[in-house]
């Protein structure tokens, strides 16, 4: 039978099969940001357009062409969010995060959209997860900020994962290297790409990770940006490098990356899986010292990055590796005969109240249909409940774990499986 209704394109269902993979993500996840001491922010799935148009810039693709913009009844126009940090900055400043901590770390994670054109690990609703430090400009909040990162990728047990980092410097040395990119790509004007040349005027970095070939190859001899970078840029990079050593963070410089997003400045920085094909990065960012300032708070420096869940999950298949386990029932209940049922479902109640996990066929009529769903299932225990049972208010306990049987008061129950089950 055909469905009526088919998903939107580039979304995807996560199933009951698969939850359990989803929510072990997210739970490392959370765990590894603990262990930094990052705390838990949840922003709306929707904000001003304008934040984002502001933020991520506007001859950034987001911009361009990949925003969920639509226009509510009173007319105000909003986006659904492409990306985290815009949304968590915005709530940092509303909420004066700043006045009762000089330093905030934070976590989140939840669907993001982006109109592009799907493709493996690309969709329009994805789910990412991130972390943002407002207020230390440090080159050792850079570095703990990667090896958070890192340490989620360990935690998971991924190991072909690369670390590429890259310094894009403050304004004024952004603006030299621009200008430089400007003059080397200018002659070769007529062999970029339609994006590129669009690009030249107003962003001419972002010719670096341009993914068509002639553009790489034209690409392959422009000016490398650490060139470019002031002293005191060039410092803080160093030192970067310098913690990230001393923290045991395997990482390599690539002068190309440039990010997608206009608010990067300084460190930036790419987690790669090669055997993902074209959408390799799993984990991005950098810092972003003016990003605060802009979107109206005061002048607090900011470094951060994000995630996709579905690469990730994807990195974890190709290795192979154990992704947390299914929710299985502790307690199959079997009753016989309609009123014992009806009154299997006060101590199925009670049972579950006491957080057990119990699973019950209200509909399967024989003993043995039961046992052979609970055998399915393989619940370590089935509780069977009969006329002789209700006569006795007992319940008979099979235990699979240990193939013992024994009879018990209804009355104990729940002391009887709470010595049982942990
Ligand atoms: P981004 O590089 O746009 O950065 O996205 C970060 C990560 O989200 C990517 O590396 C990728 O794993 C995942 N991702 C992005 N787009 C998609 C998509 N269409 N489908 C599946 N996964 C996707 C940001 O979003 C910045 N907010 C990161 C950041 C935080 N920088 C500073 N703080």
């Amino acid at each position: 039978l055909a469905a009526k209704y088919s998903i939107p394109r580039g979304t995807f269902d996560i199933l009951p099969e698969n939850s359990y993979k989803w929510e072990y993500l997210k739970t490392t996840f959370k765990k590894v940001c603990e262990t930094f001491c990052f705390k838990e922010i949840t922003t709306p799935i929707f904000e001003k357009a304008e934040l984002f148009e502001r933020s991520s810039g506007e001859s950034s693709d987001i911009v361009q062409k990949e925003m969920y913009k639509f226009t509510d009844k009173k007319g105000r126009v909003f986006a659904l969010r492409p990306e985290g940090t815009a949304p968590v900055v915005r709530s940092f400043v509303e909420n004066n995060l700043d006045k009762s901590s000089p330093v905030n770390k934070l976590f989140y994670y939840g669907p993001m959209f982006r109109y592009d054109r799907p493709q493996k690990g690309r969709y329009r609703q994805f789910y990412q997860f991130g972390a943002e430090n407002f207020g230390s400009k440090t080159p050792y909040s850079d570095a703990e900020m990667i090896a958070m990162a890192y340490s989620f990728i360990k935690k998971l047990g991924l190991k072909n994962i690369r670390l590429e980092i890259n310094s894009l410097g403050t304004k004024s040395s952004m603006e030299n290297y621009d200008q430089a990119l400007k003059e080397y790509f200018t002659p070769h004007f007529d062999d970029l790409c339609p994006d590129c040349q669009k690009r030249l005027e107003k962003n001419p970095k972002r010719l670096l990770d341009c993914k068509v070939k002639s553009c790489k190859q034209i690409a392959k001899d422009a000016p490398n940006l650490l060139e470019y970078l002031s002293d005191e840029d060039a410092k803080h990079f160093e030192e970067v490098q310098k913690f990230l050593k001393l923290m045991n963070v395997p990482f390599v410089i690539n002068p190309k990356i440039v990010r997608g997003l206009d608010y990067y400045t300084n460190t930036v920085f790419e987690f790669l899986n090669d055997n993902l094909g074209a959408q390799n990065a799993i984990i991005a960012g950098g810092r972003y010292n003016n990003l605060v300032s802009e979107v109206g708070g005061n002048n607090i420096p900011a470094i951060g990055f994000a995630g996709g869940f579905s690469r990730l999950l994807l990195s974890l298949e190709i290795e192979n590796l154990f992704m947390g386990e299914q929710s299985k029932p502790d307690i199959y209940f079997a009753a016989i005969g309609q009123e014992v049922k009806e009154s299997a479902t006060k101590i199925i109640q009670e049972l579950r109240i006491n957080g057990f996990k119990v699973e019950f066929d209200f509909e399967k009529g024989s003993l043995k249909s039961q046992l052979k769903s609970a055998n399915k299932l393989k619940t370590r225990f089935v509780a069977i409940y009969g006329e002789d049972e209700i006569q006795k208010k007992s319940l008979v306990i099979k235990d699979f774990f240990d193939s013992s049987q024994e009879e018990i008061l209804v009355k104990d129950v729940i002391n009887y499986f709470s010595k049982k089950i942990s």
